[in-house]
C-alpha cells in the first residue's frame, strides 16, 4: 500500500529525516512511536504528500501503486483528496459547520452529489455512534465526539490509507480508549489500512507492527 525508499529532509543544516525505508501492506495498522523531535510528524507528512522530501531525485515513495513524486499541483492535491484520509491531535474541524457538513467537505471538494455524500457521512456518523449529532457543530460535541466527526470525515472518500497524528493525545483515556478500538474495527470491517503515530504506549502495542523513530531514522 506504501513504498518509501531513502525519504530525507532537512530543514537548512537541520536534518530531520536520515533516510527513511518503509514498506505498509494493505491492511496493516502500523505505529510510529519515538521521542519528541525524532521526525514522526515531518514524516507522516511526506507520506501523506502534505509536505515533500528534500532529496527527490534520490528517494522513492509509492501510494497505492501512484508514484505520488512525479505529481505536480492539482493532480497531487486530488490524489491527497481521494487516497489519503488525515486525522491530527486536535480534529481540525471547520467551527461554522455541522458535523454532517465536516464529515461531506472532502466529498465535496470529489464533486461528489450532495445526496450522496450526504448518505455516505450519514451511514459514517451512525457507525461512530453519532446519529443524534448531524447537525451539531464542533463545539457543541465532546472531545471524544469531535475526534469521531474527523474520523468520520478521514474515511469518507475510501481512503487507501488513513494517517493519524496523535490521534487520541487530547482525549480522556476512555474516549481514547474507544477511539483505539475503532480503528481496529474500522481494518477488520473495512478493511481499512493505519498509520498511527502516537505516545500512547497501550495503542502502539496494539497495532500489526510498531515502528520506532531515533532522530530521523526507523530502528526497528
Ligand atoms: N518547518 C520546520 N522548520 C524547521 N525545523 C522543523 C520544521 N518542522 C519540524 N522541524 C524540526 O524537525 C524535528 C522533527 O520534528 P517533528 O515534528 O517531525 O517531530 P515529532 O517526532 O513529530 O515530535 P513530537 O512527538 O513532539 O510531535 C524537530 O526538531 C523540529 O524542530
Ligand atoms: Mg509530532
Amino acid at each position: 500500500m506504501i513504498k518509501a525508499a531513502n525519504i530525507q529532509k532537512s530543514y537548512g543544516q537541520l536534518q530531520v529525516l536520515k533516510g527513511v525505508d518503509l514498506e505498509i501492506q494493505k491492511e496493516e495498522v502500523i505505529s510510529i512511536v519515538g521521542a519528541s523531535g525524532a521526525g514522526k510528524t515531518t514524516l507522516l507528512q511526506i507520506l501523506g504528500t502534505l509536505d515533500s522530501p528534500s532529496n527527490p531525485m534520490d528517494c522513492s515513495l509509492n501510494v497505492n501503486g501512484i508514484d505520488v513524486l512525479q505529481l505536480k499541483d492539482k493532480p497531487l492535491a486530488r490524489f491527497r483528496n481521494e487516497h489519503i484520509g488525515f486525522i491530527f491531535q486536535f480534529h481540525q474541524l471547520l467551527p461554522e459547520f455541522t458535523a454532517l457538513e465536516n464529515v461531506c467537505i472532502p466529498a465535496f471538494i470529489k464533486k461528489t452529489q450532495k445526496a450522496e455524500a450526504e448518505k455516505r457521512a450519514k451511514e459514517l456518523l451512525d457507525f461512530l455512534g453519532l446519529k443524534n449529532r448531524y447537525d451539531h457543530k464542533p463545539n457543541a460535541l465532546s472531545g471524544g465526539e469531535q475526534q469521531r466527526v474527523a474520523v468520520a470525515r478521514s474515511l469518507i472518500n475510501n481512503p487507501s490509507v488513513i494517517l493519524a497524528d496523535e490521534p487520541s493525545g487530547n482525549l480522556d483515556s476512555e474516549s481514547a480508549d474507544n477511539l483505539h478500538k475503532l480503528f481496529f474495527q474500522l481494518r477488520d470491517e473495512f478493511g481499512q489500512t493505519f498509520v498511527l503515530v502516537t505516545h500512547n504506549t497501550e495503542l502502539a502495542n496494539m497495532a500489526d507492527r510498531k515502528l520506532t523513530m531515533v532522530d530521523g531514522q526507523i530502528v526497528s
